[in-house]
């Protein structure tokens, strides 16, 4: 695309060169003249025409009407079809920029992982994994996920509050750190590292009971979470006292994560302050020196126009002193661990849907898509809002909601919006859908898997391709070939 653009301009620097060259022959430069005033509207017409990168981030700043726009999003939708998952991949890594340059400034001992849940696209990973970041993982599908794009065991967090005995006995063999979330699984890992003669590496997850001021379901380090050994009463000490007296057992770290989407520092800074406070007590009650400290991931991005959010450097700016005084007080300093997931990679991501229908009721107009809570679950789960365009069209605004094709009243994509009229045809984009979208997905009403492109400037690399019909029966009965 880039030498598309760039011969046609070769072309015109020659015949504008010519056109004044005094020694050249008249006919000549009339004849440059001539295709130079040609071809000026038709390289403002190239020059004008977004790339894709482009016309993703135009979306964004509500120019979705636009023409180039619309002719960008009308090309991947008819290429790939909809439902479509598009990610920017200069969107991702600018954000791991921006999390490191802020951090690594002020925390000279860090370490930062990628909080895969948030996107298991093994492509995205390993544009994580390019930038130098490790892997969380809460499972054993994602712990193999981690594998397959080259992470090594000891390169991967496991966490999870309820681990089966394979995923235990997997984490151990690999040497991944185990984040215990209760004495019973403390037991269980004694149990297997002594049968695998090995010890097992671990961190507790604690429970500070420090709430970030976020959406119910995704406040995790509340008391009345299920996540977690509470500092509260002292849970959290007594279980590190315990393992220390484990010879299968290998200490490494504390770990806490408080919640997801938090657009403020406040809560960070509480937790840092209370996580010190155990890593001196550990220290001097215990004798127990960690190698890390991790405070998790969650920072929030922007859902909405002009929502603005903590940066990862108000974050580091407000973390930094509690940090100094914390390991002053301990008399060292582990490793900071940051392990954001939606951070990294929610907002490169758009969800290209076509409108099927739309429908006008006594209350309510229904704009009906081609995507559903299946496709994109966070609006039905957490009434979470992402902003919505529709392409190509700029009139008419209208009260309208944005409904899924889910045989489900709580299908609702976007509830309430004023947005240009749509037709049966037109495409709708929901963005910053990077982040607990495609990996939330699933196959409900017996639709299959939508596809996923990552887009970088104008070229478009297919990720994962679109599900199929036979793909829906892959593990069923009608799936094996009938014997004769
Ligand atoms: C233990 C843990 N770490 C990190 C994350 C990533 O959170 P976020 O995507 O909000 O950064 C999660 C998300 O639920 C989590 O449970």
């Amino acid at each position: 695309m880039t030498l598309l653009r760039d011969t046609p301009s070769t072309a015109l620097s020659f015949c504008l060169a010519s056109t004044f060259h005094l020694e050249f022959p008249v006919p000549l430069r009339r004849l440059a003249f001539t295709f130079l005033l040609l071809s000026v509207p038709c390289l403002q017409a190239q020059e004008a025409k977004p790339t894709l990168h482009e016309a993703l981030m135009a979306t964004r700043a509500d120019r979705a009407g636009e023409p180039g726009v619309t002719a960008a999003f009308r090309r991947l939708a008819e290429t790939y079809g909809t439902p479509l998952y598009i990610y920017d991949q200069p969107h991702i890594q600018g954000q791991v920029q921006a999390l490191q340059t802020a951090f690594a400034s002020r925390f000279p001992k860090l370490r930062i992982l990628y909080a895969i849940k948030a996107n298991t696209n093994p492509v995205v990973i390993k544009l994580l994994k390019a930038k130098g970041l490790g892997a969380e993982v809460v499972s054993r599908g994602e712990i193999e996920t981690a594998l397959r794009v080259g992470y090594t065991g000891p390169e991967i967090m496991f966490t999870s509050s309820s681990k089966n005995p394979g995923e235990i006995r997997r984490a151990i063999e690999l040497g991944a750190v185990l984040n215990v979330d209760s004495l019973d699984e403390l037991g269980q890992i004694q149990i297997e590292a002594r049968q695998q003669k090995k010890q097992a590496r671990i961190s507790f997850r604690v429970n500070p009971g420090v709430d970030p001021h976020t959406i119910h379901q995704i406040n995790t380090g509340i008391a009345e979470s299920k996540f977690g050994l509470h500092l509260q009463d002292g849970l959290a000490f007594k279980a590190y006292e315990k393992a220390k007296g484990m010879p299968e057992i290998r200490i490494e770290g504390a770990h806490c994560h408080i919640g997801s989407q938090i657009t403020e520092a406040d809560g960070y800074v509480l937790t840092a302050r209370k996580m010190l406070g155990l890593v001196k007590d550990l220290k001097e009650k215990l004798g127990i020196k960690l190698s890390f400290l991790d405070l998790g991931g969650g920072l929030g991005i922007p859902y909405e126009d002009g929502q603005t959010v903590m940066s990862p450097d108000d974050l580091a700016k407000a973390l930094e002193p509690v940090w100094k005084e914390g390991v002053a007080a301990a008399g060292y300093e582990p490793t900071l661990w940051l392990e954001p997931g939606r951070f990294f990679v929610g907002g490169s991501g758009f969800l290209l849907t076509r409108v099927n229908t739309v429908k006008v009721t006594p209350l309510k107009t229904f704009v009906n898509v081609d995507a559903g809570f299946n496709t994109l679950m966070r609006p039905a789960m957490y009434k979470a809002y992402h902003r919505v365009r529709v392409i190509g069209k700029t009139k008419d605004p209208k009260l309208v909601d944005i409904a899924g094709d889910v045989c489900e009243t709580g299908d609702i994509l976007a509830e309430a919006r004023t947005l240009p009229m749509a037709e049966a045809g037109d495409l709708v984009v929901i963005l910053d859908a990077g982040a607990y979208g495609f990996s939330m997905a699933s196959e409900y009403n017996a639709r299959p898997m939508p596809a996923e492109v990552l887009v970088d400037g104008n070229a478009v690399r297919v990720i994962r391709r679109r599900g199929t019909y036979p793909e829906l029966f892959r593990n069923t009965e009608s799936a094996v070939p009938a014997k004769r």
